[in-house]
């Protein structure tokens, strides 16, 4: 507290990242990130730009990573805006896109980001709780609101919405904009962009911190229609001209650019998700049904925070929340096929010692 402070710094409760440990002997399943490398074409390409050319400020309109995710998902270059993080690309859709009269919508157990960006931009909201399966019900969104956003599939339980659902949803509620954050979307459920040339309320969010393996490099992106990405171009414009460094804009085109890499590590964490699905219910743990790089699951019997605590002692990090409905569950993050193996082990020595 400081006297200092303005009056909306004093009203905020921040975002807590999960742990990013000094020390390198761990087994790390705890924020979402991909086990395998970088694309090498984008490590080639963050390495050829260190030069001193970093001398001059970057191209502030990203136009080489813009033209790139345009190519990638076939849409014109005014169809994208992109930002450091698509956390950042999130906060400046808050502030530019959902802040109505009516309030903002989203589900009761999501990206927990989503309520401190409405505390930081003073934006009214309203959770919709998931059904009892933990899916998004879009009846429940038949009600007044200003806007929508969901993660898809949704975080932390992993659980992907159909594109029929999505699109009556967009039916439904044609005078709000509905945002699609697709952070985890690669890794088996279907992007929504193909709705955006029908949908002008339609903002879809996507990040290569997960399936590009590139978390390191803050690169995140929306696409929606140009009037809507040109509202979000005002706000960066009056925040930052230029969010993104060269390093970054030529890495995340290049990782973008390198498709096939791309599928096939997307490919190598699926089918480890299935492997350790089936483990998991072996060893007595109800799975959620993921379609994201990692998995949501209970133990019939063990408290969850124990087995955390008990995994870290072990030198694994999982992630735990403390939250109404999910703190029975751990959040597990897909790691290599020789990590998993190791968290099984460590699970079956500890529920067979509980
Ligand atoms: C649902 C969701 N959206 C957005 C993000 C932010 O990703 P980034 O800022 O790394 O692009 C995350 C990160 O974990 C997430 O889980």
């Amino acid at each position: 507290m400081s006297q200092f402070w303005s009056d909306i710094v004093h009203t905020l409760t921040p975002y807590i990242p999960g742990e990013q440990p000094k020390t390198n002997n761990l087994i790390k399943l705890n924020t979402n990130e991909n086990p395998y490398p970088p694309s090498p074409k984008a490590l080639t390409a963050i390495q050829s730009a260190t030069d001193e050319g970093l001398r001059l400020y970057p191209d502030p309109n990203s136009d080489v990573l813009k033209q790139s995710i345009a190519n990638y998902y076939n849409l014109d270059v005014d169809q994208v805006f992109v930002g450091n993080g698509s956390d950042e690309v999130l906060a400046h859709i808050f502030q530019g896109l959902l802040k109505h009269d009516e309030p903002l919508l989203f589900p009761d157990i999501s990206y927990s980001f989503y309520p401190v960006y409405c505390g930081l931009y003073n934006i009214d909201y309203k959770t919709v709780p998931l059904n009892e399966q933990f899916e998004i019900d879009i009846k429940e969104y038949n009600q007044n609101n200003g806007a929508i956003i969901f993660p898809n599939p949704n975080a932390p339980t992993g659980i992907g919405l159909g594109l029929n659902s999505i699109e009556k949803l967009l039916q439904n509620n044609p005078k709000s904009v509905v945002v699609v954050d697709e952070a985890y979307i690669d890794f088996g459920g279907n992007s929504t962009v193909s709705l955006i040339n029908t949908y002008p309320n339609l903002v879809v969010v996507q990040t290569i911190s997960k399936s590009r393996a590139l978390a390191g490099l803050r690169v995140g992106f929306a696409m929606a229609q140009p009037d809507l990405i040109q509202g979000l171009i005002r706000i960066k414009d009056s925040f930052n001209s230029y969010p993104l460094d060269k390093l970054a804009t030529l890495g995340a085109a290049a990782a973008i650019d390198d498709v096939k890499y791309f599928k096939d590590i997307c490919q190598k964490v699926i089918r480890t998700r299935e492997h350790l699905n089936r483990q998991l219910k072996q060893l007595g743990f109800e799975v959620l049904p993921s379609q994201a790089n990692f998995v949501f699951a209970k133990h019939a019997s063990l408290d969850a925070a124990h087995l955390a605590q008990a995994l870290r002692k072990q030198n694994i990090i999982v992630r735990h929340f403390s939250a109404p409905r999910i703190e029975a569950y751990l959040r597990i993050s897909i790691g290599t096929d020789t990590e998993i193996a190791q968290l099984i082990q460590s699970l079956t020595s500890i529920i067979s010692n509980t």
